[in-house]
């Protein structure tokens, strides 16, 4: 799997644009069934804003950083204004170095790695194993449950490959912006109560909260990084908007807990769904990615595209010849999945 991801790279495309997909296949946006993202469909339940919210700047003084440090277990936070801000951020902080992407992976962080100047490889956990003990890297990046591929690498793992790191000055990012729906997340995170030296950890309220519109994520690290990454940012970069629903979404402890549950529950009907149709997939509470690897070249594309004619929108991996399909919001969306399915033809 190792490869050199050099050259002039250009931005990834992600999941969710619903405007160029309406156009691309000629179906008014109203009659998509949008699954492209693995974004919670049923999005906390955010009261009104108060109008105070609307009319004030953000304050950093506000409750938001003690609720954050109740919900992930630290206070070693950086509120971002997504995690995406820290994935573009990250690069920036250290000369050219030798990054190693636990890969498949979302491509934002092959994109603006190598964006940077930095030497960039797309690695298996094997790979990476044996790079670190050669000394090869200096950072290296794990998404977990990593997307597209819902691959979990254990703490004792991470560890371990975190102390060969620590040897070169180097950092060990985990992104884990898909973890907050497992059972059982706060034990599973990297994150512990007091930081570690060049262990850094990414967190998304977007996916699980279903608010990635509000544009709110946070970094847990030293306290020297999370002030760096913070001179990165532009003033009131996270609105005040986003500090009030997060505030309100992460002390919410019982819809929480009942969240979890019915995403297990409803991941668990998606990978089912799927079977009944002859596909075998890897999944998370948030998505199920359906691996084709082993059929025809060419099949992803060609079920994305009768599925888009359809007008079921998931997310092609082309490269890695995958396709990844989120959770429908309702019945109409289930039962619109499970017709298009049935319609396939291979
Ligand atoms: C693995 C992963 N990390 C981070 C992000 C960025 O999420 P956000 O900026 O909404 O927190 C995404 C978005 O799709 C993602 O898939």
């Amino acid at each position: 799997m190792s490869t050199g991801i050099a050259g002039n790279p250009t931005p990834p495309f992600h999941g969710g644009r619903l405007h160029h997909a309406a156009e691309r296949f000629e179906i008014p946006l109203e009659k998509w069934l949008d699954l492209s993202t693995g974004i919670n469909p049923h999005s906390y339940p955010l009261p009104a804003v108060p109008h105070s919210v609307w009319q004030r700047l953000p304050d950093d003084d506000d409750s938001l950083l003690s609720i954050a440090a109740g919900y992930y277990g630290s206070a070693q936070l950086l509120a971002v204004a997504g995690s995406q801000m820290a994935i573009e951020s990250l690069p920036r902080l250290r000369p050219s170095c030798r990054v190693g992407i636990l890969s498949p992976a979302y491509a934002e962080y092959a994109y603006q790695w190598t964006r940077q100047g930095h030497a960039v490889e797309a690695l298996t956990a094997d790979e990476i194993e044996v790079q670190l003990a050669e000394r090869m890297l200096d950072v290296v990046v794990v998404i977990r449950p990593n997307n597209p591929t819902a691959e979990f690498i254990p703490q004792s793992r991470l560890n371990r490959w975190l102390t060969m790191l620590q040897q070169n000055s180097g950092w060990l990012i985990i992104d884990e912006a898909f973890i907050d729906p497992l059972p059982g997340a706060e034990q599973l995170s990297m994150i512990t109560k007091k930081t570690l030296y060049g262990l850094i950890v990414l967190r998304s309220v977007g996916k699980f909260f279903g608010l990635a519109g509000i544009r709110l994520g946070f970094v847990w690290a030293e306290q020297r990084l999370l002030d760096k990454l913070s001179e990165q940012q532009e003033t009131w970069s996270v609105s005040g908007v986003a500090r009030w629903a997060g505030a309100i979404a992460l002390q919410d402890i019982n819809w929480q807990s009942k969240m979890r549950r019915a995403l297990g529950v409803e991941a668990q009907r998606l990978k089912v769904l799927l079977q009944e149709q002859g596909f075998s997939s890897q999944s998370t509470p948030l998505f199920c990615t359906v691996d084709l690897r082993e059929h025809q070249q060419g099949l992803a594309t060609d079920l994305y595209l009768q599925l888009a004619k359809q007008g079921v929108l998931v997310r092609n991996f082309e490269d890695y010849q995958a396709l990844r399909f989120g959770l429908p919001a309702n019945a109409a969306g289930w039962q619109q999945l499970a017709s298009a399915l049935s319609e396939l033809k291979r």
